[in-house]
């Protein structure tokens, strides 16, 4: 199994905001469970981090589709590991919305390692998502 972190800067205006928000996480929602995907889809300051997790040939094709997609451009590949236990089980997708400070936040996580990422400093960013989406 996969795991694969990217961010991409958000090109919906702030009236399409809302409702391409709910589109992607509809969609989501559908694909990735029939797929056997899960992660999480973040959103603030104007980016997206989406974590994606599931059998490699569905991550890199699915990947390869969202990348297609115009409501967001500059996709950068953050991190990708191979791994045996998901980080987010219960979510075929789930979205979150966080403040420009906290996507500031990670960025300067993913500057300061701009080779290697320090999967170690994302763990604690991971883990942090999940128990504010376990209060979902
Ligand atoms: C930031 C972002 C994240 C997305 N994440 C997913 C995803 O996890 N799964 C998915 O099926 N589509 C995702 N999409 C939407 C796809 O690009 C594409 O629109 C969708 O898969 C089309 O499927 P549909 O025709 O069934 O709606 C995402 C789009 C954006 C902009």
């Amino acid at each position: 199994m996969i795991r694969l972190l990217y961010v991409s800067a958000s090109r919906s205006t702030a009236d399409a905001l809302k409702n391409d928000l709910s589109d992607i996480l509809e969609s989501s929602k559908k694909n990735n469970q029939a797929l056997g995907l899960t992660g999480i889809l973040v959103h603030g300051g104007g980016m997206f981090m989406q974590v994606l997790e599931g059998p490699d040939h569905q991550i890199f094709r699915k990947y390869s589709e969202i990348l297609d997609d115009r409501r967001h451009a500059d996709c950068r590949i953050v991190l990708i590991t191979t791994t045996e236990e998901r980080a987010f089980p219960d979510w075929a997708m789930a979205v979150l919305e966080i403040s420009n400070h906290e996507f500031k936040g990670i960025q300067e996580i993913i500057a300061s390692h701009q080779e290697t990422v320090d999967v170690k400093a994302f763990s604690l960013v991971i883990r942090s998502f999940m128990s504010r989406l376990a209060g979902k």
